[in-house]
């Protein structure tokens, strides 16, 4: 959401800013614009849509320097638009300063400067940061910053430039992520790491109010109060193509074709797949604390939410402790009980999203210890929470997550298996079993997505329908509300999830004909039930779809059947999760829609 690049060096800024600012479009954006000082003075460039109008403008209308920032802006506050698009600049033109975030009380601060004479010329939160910085200048960058910052309610990642300090690229965050990098012959900050990566591998990340003086030469941080702080850089280790698409037409479809390798992975990072035991050190939970355990409460937004359900499941059956998972936006003003022996897991690719962020101060503030399960190393959930479980995914680019999920739901089903080992649910010679089992998932993956064509063949001819229903029950209920998540993101035919019970007891009027009806029946011991609603739905019209595994002949003949490789049912999910995605995709392809950057969404949310 709103990307932020800048460069400080010997080089022309201008071609390493475009090139960050298309590593970050996956975060979703609706203008972009970059300013450079040049000879004293601040020269910007903005354009409305895509980042190809940006750069047909550049070209056009050419702009030189060392220095500059840029930005791809995701409309808040003011609709899309070129005089909203970020850079901003203040009445002196002195500054120009990019923003990711909501300042909430920007009406107030912009009612307070109109009544001293400045005009605005955007609708913009981010003009009413410049202006501040403009009005309030010291003459001085940092004490001016240490004078405004306090002023402004919200979260907030800027970057700012001023014509007086040529060299310089001043930075702060509250909320928002900001990383600084060096390479490329000098600096660089971005949002976030693929922005970069190609120039730096050694990344600083700005803390939480603190504040950064980027020049050729290096980088002075801050807190809040001025006291310099020194900062270790994080080494990043992703491969650089990992952020290109390799060949595949689409990141969405790059990432789905990853997952057999990023589940290998992640499950041999937590479990020694020779010995069949999990690494210890890489757990959680020591024994004693796992034994002591109460109540688990899993938080997240979005896909990691639907994650945290299908842990929430696992954990509750097989280690037999009560798990609740939570949307964070709700939990943060739930006014929720939290008890003495509760522990926290909050689960977030970015590690950035506002809310699980949020979510995850509340906990920690409660004195309880929080559990990060996260995918982007450094990031603010990863460094907030008192223990890590990183997903190995890799850098997920595509707005819509699958990998990640994969990996999410892998990871906490090896939580799960551990739990449940240690509180003396399962014996080793069961444990052992269940990790063979869990081996066996991603070849499984694989030769799934062997079939995919079915998948295609089938979207061909079912892309107009209007509406599809994704019904399950227990694990696969889950699974269905991230399969109806990913319909919904990618392809914008509308599609709920709906507990197969729950079909009668409503959204059955809904179904007529052509709606499509999709059961995710990986659970034997609700199969006949779940398929009985699936031919229900089909006695009303509906066209029906079946994924699940060895179907019985009755099925294949009474619906259109997507077979998932004989696997333990407990794992089974991950299995199924994958013709979802690909159905997603598929139909979004036929309807010709901006897959990797789906219109009104951003990979990382860092707004409310
Ligand atoms: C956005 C993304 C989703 C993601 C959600 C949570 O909505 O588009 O793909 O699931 O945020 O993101 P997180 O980074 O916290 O997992």
């Amino acid at each position: 959401m709103c990307g932020i690049i800048g460069y400080t060096g010997d080089r022309d800024c201008v071609g390493i800013i475009l090139r960050g600012l298309e590593r970050l479009e996956y975060r979703g954006y609706d203008s972009a614009g970059l300013a450079v000082l040049e000879d004293g003075r601040v020269d910007i460039r903005k354009a409305q849509g895509r980042l190809s109008n940006l750069a047909e403008l550049v070209k056009a209308s050419p702009v030189r320097g060392n220095i500059g920032i840029g930005h791809t802006r995701w409309a808040t506050h003011g609709e899309p638009s070129y005089i909203n698009a970020h850079p901003h600049a203040d009445a002196n033109q002195r500054l120009a300063i990019v923003h990711n975030g909501v300042i909430e009380n920007s009406y107030t601060l912009r009612q307070g400067l109109a009544q001293k004479g400045i005009a605005f010329i955007s609708e913009t939160d981010t003009e009413v940061v410049a202006q501040l910085l403009g009005y309030y200048h010291t003459g001085e960058m940092l004490t001016t910053l240490y004078r405004v910052l306090p002023m402004l309610e919200g979260s907030f990642a800027l970057a700012i430039l001023d014509r007086e300090r040529p060299d310089t690229i001043y930075c702060a965050r509250k909320g928002g992520p900001l990383i600084v990098g060096r390479g490329a012959g000098g600096s660089l900050i971005a949002s976030d790491i693929p922005a970069i990566l190609s120039y730096s591998r050694d990344i600083f990340f700005l803390g939480e109010a603190e504040i950064g003086a980027v020049t050729p030469e290096g980088v002075s941080f801050y807190d809040s109060l001025g006291n310099p702080l020194e900062k270790t850089s994080v080494h990043i280790d992703w491969d650089i193509d990992a952020a290109e698409k390799d060949g595949y037409p689409h990141f969405m479809l790059k990432e789905i074709h990853q997952q057999p390798k990023v589940l290998e992975e992640t499950l041999r990072h937590y479990v020694d797949m020779e010995k069949l035991a999990v690494r210890r050190e890489r757990m959680p939970f020591t024994p004693a604390e796992a034994k002591a355990l109460r109540r688990l409460t899993l938080i997240g937004c979005g896909t990691a939410y639907y994650a945290g359900l299908m842990g929430q499941s696992l954990i509750r059956r097989l280690a037999r402790l009560r798990a609740d998972c939570e949307i964070a936006s709700e939990f943060r003003y739930s006014e929720p009980l939290i008890e003495a022996d509760e522990a926290f897991i909050a689960i977030s690719q970015s590690g950035e999203t506002l809310d699980t962020v949020a979510a995850l101060r509340l906990a920690k503030a409660a004195g309880r210890p929080v559990i990060a399960l996260c995918n982007v190393i450094g990031s603010t959930v990863a460094r907030e929470a008192d223990q890590l479980m990183y997903t190995l995914a890799g850098p997920e680019i595509a707005v819509a997550s699958t990998k990640a999920y994969s990996a999410q739901a892998l990871t906490l089903m090896i939580l799960a298996l551990d739990l449940a080992h240690l509180r003396g649910h399962m014996t080793t010679a069961e444990l052992k079993t269940a990790l063979r089992a869990l081996g066996e998932i991603p070849g499984q993956a694989e030769r799934l997505l062997g079939q995919k064509e079915r998948i295609q063949y089938f979207a061909s001819r079912h892309f107009n329908c209007k509406k599809i229903f994704f019904i399950g029950r227990l694990e696969d209920y889950y699974l269905a509300m991230e399969a109806a998540l990913k319909q919904k993101e990618i392809s914008y035919i509308h599609s709920e999830a709906y507990s197969a019970g729950e079909l009668k007891h409503g959204p059955l009027a809904l179904i007529e004909e052509g709606a499509l009806v999709i059961a995710l029946a990986t659970q034997s011991r609700v199969l006949d039930k779940t398929m009985s609603n699936l031919l229900e739905a089909k006695a009303r019209g509906g066209k029906v779809v079946a994924v699940g595994q060895s179907p019985t002949p009755e099925l294949l003949a009474a619906a259109e059947v997507w077979e998932l490789p004989a696997a333990d049912e407990r794992f089974a999910p991950l299995l199924g999760a994958i013709p979802m995605q690909l159905f997603a995709y598929y139909m979004a392809l036929q309807l010709g829609r901006d897959i990797d950057k789906p219109r009104n969404l951003a990979k990382s949310v860092t707004v409310e």
